[in-house]
């Protein structure tokens, strides 16, 4: 069998055998694959596609390319979450620690920023001292002492997944089905719960643009955890302008400490209540969804949830009193307002133009090598249905370069749409597949 071969089957649309899919993840993750060849069959894969079949083999090679965690210690039931990426989207960090406060484990291997979108992993390393990758045995110690435990997903895992989900990001090759259902599947699988809850992002700033291809995103899922023994429920989350108001890694780190002290914007309480009740009920401790949901606010108002996040940093090697103090996190050195030249109804706020205003400044990587930059971002003053006069202030940008800071603040117009009509807001659960 050769790679050329195969590059070729797909470029030529041809449905690969999973021998051949066995082939090119076993020796691309070995290093006997070039990037180049890499690059070149996974744009073939892209363009062309993979049918069910295809994507299961492909799940199923990048979970066996490493260790497979065993999480059947911790509890009968553990449940995972994971997201298909968004922009401002800091909902694994506000919920982690509100599902592990009711007493529900929470294991939990999160990813780095990937395109456009922010990662959960990248914005824990902003707490100084966080960190990210400790030994598996020293997770699944957390999880047993303190009932969570946030990490990025290690070497020994799906270590295939994490050298062609950061090819793909530097190829423009990110938004695609198969490789994203098998990218998060063969984490999921190889993480060791036995329930997966998936927020699946649709909009502008999703991968998934429109509903009918975050449903089959999320189908093609649970049909993959089916096959697996993974029982798989899907929540279609809006990401047509971000959520809550920040975006940039601190930035969002501080928006996060806030919800865990129930002061939380609108669309992050329903995601966060919503997915969190999903995951109660998979874990055994609760049919009813509305019920669940109660659970969860109860737990912010009587600050269990906030606590067990204090909890969490310091067991990862964080400095608590940054959580304590979110003043003490370093600012930007410049924090440039955008002001408002039109007046109405806010129409539309394009989460992809955010999500790309951010990594211009710093906030994700270009490159896979790029380092980022905690600091800078954009805090959001006026959503969608917000009415606006002329002068208001629209948004803060956060930059630590005045060239750029200044560059953010003309893209960012561009984000903003207005109506002289009156505008509803959108509707920020967009239905479940289970
Ligand atoms: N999240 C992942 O883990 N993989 C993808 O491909 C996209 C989002």
């Amino acid at each position: 069998m050769n790679i050329l071969d195969i590059i070729a089957k797909k470029r030529d649309k041809k449905e690969l055998t999973k021998e051949e899919i066995e082939f090119f993840v076993n020796e691309y993750t070995k290093g006997n694959i070039t990037d180049y060849q890499a690059a070149a069959l996974i744009m073939a894969i892209y363009i062309n596609g993979m049918n069910s079949r295809e994507t299961l083999d492909l799940t199923m090679a990048m979970t066996n390319s490493g260790e497979r965690l065993d999480l059947s210690t911790i509890a009968e039931n553990v449940v995972d979450k994971h997201s298909t990426g968004g922009v401002g989207d800091k909902v694994t960090i506000v919920l982690m620690p509100i599902i592990a406060s009711l007493g529900i484990p929470v294991a939990k291997m999160s990813g780095r920023g990937l395109g456009f979108t922010g990662g959960t992993v990248d914005k824990l390393e902003s707490i100084p001292g966080y960190n990210t990758s400790i030994p598996i045995e020293e997770f699944i110690r957390n999880v047993k002492e303190i009932g969570i435990s946030v990490i990025g997903q290690t070497m020994n895992l799906a270590p295939a997944d994490k050298k062609i989900y950061a090819l793909r990001d530097t190829i423009s090759c990110v938004d695609s089905m198969p490789l994203i259902a098998s990218s998060i599947m063969s984490k999921k699988i190889a993480a060791g719960a036995n329930k997966i809850v998936l927020e699946v992002t649709c909009g502008d700033g999703a991968f998934m643009k429109n509903k009918e291809n975050a449903i089959k995103l999320a189908e093609e899922m649970r049909e993959i955890g089916k096959l697996a023994n993974k029982e798989t429920v899907s929540i279609l989350t809006n990401m047509s302008e971000p959520i809550g108001k920040t975006i940039g890694n601190t930035l969002e780190i501080i928006e996060a400490v806030e919800a865990l002290k129930g002061n939380m914007t609108e669309d992050i309480e329903l995601i966060v209540t919503t997915i969190g009740a999903y995951i109660i009920k998979l874990s055994g401790n609760g049919d009813n969804i509305e019920e669940n949901k109660l659970k969860i606010m109860e737990n912010i108002k009587n600050e269990k949830a906030y606590n067990k996040f204090l909890e969490l940093v310091e067991k990862q090697g964080g400095d608590i009193s940054f959580i304590e103090n979110t003043e003490k996190f370093k600012k930007a050195k410049y924090i440039i307002p955008v002001i408002a030249k039109k007046e109405g109804y806010i129409s539309k706020l394009n989460a992809l133009t955010v999500g790309k205003i951010s990594v211009n400044l710093g906030a994700g990587r270009m490159k896979k090598e790029d380092t980022i930059d905690n600091e800078v971002g954009i805090v959001l003053n006026k959503k969608i249905a917000d009415k606006v006069s002329v002068g208001d202030v629209l948004a803060h940008i956060y930059a630590n370069n005045e060239e750029k800071g200044n560059i953010a603040v003309e893209d960012l117009y561009s984000a903003y749409e207005f109506s002289n009509e009156k505008v509803s807001k959108p509707d920020h659960i967009l239905g479940i597949v289970e």
